[in-house]
């Protein structure tokens, strides 16, 4: 396992954050960076031994971390998290709505798509979301503002990723939750963005990443012709969370190769 620095540049210092699906790839790495730029993290995930291990880390270097377990589909889950976050802390500053499955061998076009996946798929992705966005906006208004990022898809930008309809459908939504609560919230000091990652090497790929085939066919479309990484992404959403972005709301930043731009 590499090695953590200790804060950088202290970018989000002072800054009190939650991360749903802290407990691997992109929001583990998130939750790293905001960590390490001087923010106290909270690391939520339904996977607790996994947010625990990656809090523990950050602890042994001497940061803020703490893991809650949270299941992002529950609002009795999502409520208590944030509450047990900003209590610890507080108040909160920022929130990372990044949690998501995929699910591969399942997901399909319409047709073939069963109403279970569609319903797992959508619960997960974007009722998710909006829980993570509904009680992380109460506490961001109780804390006199702040900042949200939304963890997006291109497959919710363009019709590209056949056969997966209920997770372009669920991240079409984040797309759409992005843009309407950046107006709802713009004059309330709470800023909205999304990020839009490419083909990011995490685990939520992995059967991608270990079809050689499938993994030389989908680099085929992406312009800077390799996968991303989490921390490339991670500093994307760092970027967004932190006062450096005062002027952005309800954009989508792309940290895809230039997947977008073809
Ligand atoms: N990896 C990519 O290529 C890629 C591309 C575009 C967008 N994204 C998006 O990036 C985000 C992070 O994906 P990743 O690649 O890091 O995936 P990942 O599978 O590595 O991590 C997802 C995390 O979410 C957690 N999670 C799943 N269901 C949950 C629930 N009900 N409640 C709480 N936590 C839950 C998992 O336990 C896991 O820790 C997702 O929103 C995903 O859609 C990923």
């Amino acid at each position: 396992m590499k090695a953590i620095g200790c804060p950088i540049s202290g970018r989000v210092a002072g800054k009190r954050a939650i991360v749903t699906g802290a407990g691997s790839g992109i929001g583990r790495a998130t939750a790293e960076r905001l960590a390490r730029e001087g923010a106290a993290v909270a690391l939520l995930d339904i996977d607790l031994p996994a947010a625990e291990s990656a809090a523990e880390r950050l602890r042994e270097h001497g940061l803020e971390a703490r893991a809650i377990h949270t299941d992002v589909t529950s609002e009795p889950s999502v409520e208590v998290s944030v509450g047990e976050a900003a209590a610890a802390f507080g108040g909160l500053d920022i929130v990372v709505a990044n949690a998501a499955i995929q699910l591969f061998g399942e997901d399909d076009r319409a047709d073939r798509l069963s109403l279970d996946v569609w319903r797992r798929t959508l619960d997960v992705n974007l009722t998710g979301c909006f829980l993570t966005c509904k009680h992380g906006v109460r506490a961001l208004l109780a804390s006199g503002g702040g900042s949200v990022v939304i963890t997006a898809s291109p497959t919710g930008l363009f019709g590209r990723a056949r056969g997966f309809d209920a997770y372009s459908a669920s991240k079409a939504g984040t797309y759409g939750l992005t843009r309407v609560m950046a107006n709802d919230y713009a004059r309330e000091g709470i800023r909205v963005n999304c990020v839009i990652p490419g083909f990011t090497d995490t685990p939520l790929v992995a059967s991608i990443m270990q079809d050689d085939s499938r993994r030389e066919a989908m680099l085929e479309s992406v312009p800077l012709g390799r996968t991303g990484s989490a921390d490339e992404v991670a500093s994307a959403i760092l970027f967004l969370a932190s006062d450096e972005a005062a002027y952005c709301t309800g954009s989508a930043l792309t940290c895809d190769g230039g997947i977008t731009a073809v």
